[in-house]
């Protein structure tokens, strides 16, 4: 066998050997490459006679295009196997169940809260907001709760053992009526806001914990009187639990901060053994639940905030959103709220996608 038949066979003999694509780069550059040895030999026909060159050239021209195919032909092999292995790897069964989604839902508390908002933004209300810690002059003194008032003892206050910067005492608002005081001084009348939010009190049992809830409302106008308090708390509680036959009684009360005060119950009736809003207190089988506090502001309140009350009027009111939540909802213990417990929020709990409107309804289905 001549030299370059047997370089030929030990040539395609690796080459057909080779296990990966680096490996045969390898080959290649050792046979082909600029420093190749079949470059070399190539070389070789430069100082040969024109006789030799004629034997010599197709041979060692035969010779570097067969280990030049051989080696393209290994490459495509070793390439293809190389995608096969890919794909066999990264293979996907279309055919198996789908990935368990996280099971998220929207809590009572928050899904009340925008129905409230949905509803009042409908009747002109912009949603206010102030902080949970709060002074004891926004919170009690500005709403004509002086400091020797019972009401203050009466709200079960958290203090914090350190003052704020005027000397104010420090305190995680007992209620959402401090935004009234934070709106009023911030705002030029006409106001008309609602401020739903957390409050805090020391107190716990079944229906009461030391976090709650409360939304508050507020119109600052002129010529305000009780008549535009009861049209909108009857229009708010019959969108709310979506009846028309939502009736309202208004009972004489006192609050420090409202002049006069009213409490607000609304008709229950039974329906299929149950307690449902709707229908007239008195009827047979119906009765009366308590669900707001409110009244015509104090003028006091109004001077408080550097207004003038022969010129701006406006009513208040206050109430529970945990509260209307189970009213609602039919929840019967408020600790549960609290609790989050994946299989009450579960059961209780509402599609981020329902969102409250006043077309479809803003109750959400469940
Ligand atoms: N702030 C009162 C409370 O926490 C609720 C309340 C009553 C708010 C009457 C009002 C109101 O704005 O007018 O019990």
């Amino acid at each position: 066998m001549s030299d370059t038949e047997q370089l030929k066979s030990e040539a395609l003999g690796a080459i057909e050997g080779a296990d990966s694509l680096d490996a045969l780069e390898g080959l290649r550059v050792g046979y082909l490459g600029k420093q190749g040895s079949i470059s070399a030999l190539m070389k070789t026909l430069g100082q040969m006679s024109p006789e030799e060159k004629k034997v010599q050239g197709p041979l060692l021209n035969g010779l570097r295009n067969d280990v030049a195919e051989a080696i393209a032909t290994r490459k495509a092999k070793l390439e293809t196997a190389a995608l096969n292995a890919q794909l066999a790897s990264e293979r996907m069964d279309m055919s198996l169940p789908g990935p368990e989604t996280a099971k998220g839902s929207v809590h009572p508390v928050s899904q009340v809260m925008e129905e409230l908002a949905e509803i009042f933004a409908d009747m002109g209300f912009a949603v206010a907001e102030g902080p949970e810690i709060e002074d004891d002059w926004r919170n009690f003194t500005a709403l004509n709760i002086p400091e020797t008032h019972p009401a203050r003892a009466m709200h079960d206050t958290f203090y914090f053992p350190d003052k704020d910067d005027s000397g104010r005492a420090m305190l995680l608002r007992t209620h959402t009526s401090p935004v009234q005081i934070r709106t009023m001084t911030s705002e030029e009348p006409p106001i008309r806001i609602i401020a739903p939010g957390r409050v805090y009190r020391s107190d716990s049992d079944a229906t009461h914990t030391p976090m709650f809830h409360q939304i508050e409302g507020l119109v600052i106008d002129r010529d305000i009187h009780l008549g535009h308090l009861k049209w909108t708390l009857e229009t708010f509680l019959r969108a709310f639990f979506e009846r028309d036959d939502v009736v309202l009684r208004l009972r004489p009360s006192y609050f420090p901060f409202t002049e006069p005060s009213v409490e607000v119950d609304v008709g229950y009736s039974i329906e299929k053994g149950k307690r449902v809003i709707g229908g007239h207190g008195d009827d047979a089988d119906g009765g009366w639940m308590e669900v707001l506090g409110s009244g015509m502001v104090n003028r006091r309140v109004i001077e408080n905030c550097d207004l003038d009350p022969d010129v701006w009027q406006g009513f208040a009111f206050g109430t529970g959103v945990d509260r209307l939540a189970m009213l609602k909802y039919g929840m019967d213990d408020l600790r549960a709220f609290f609790d989050g417990d994946a299989r009450w929020l579960g059961h209780y709990g509402f599609d981020a996608q329902d969102v409250p409107t006043l077309s479809a309804g803003v109750g959400a289905r469940i």
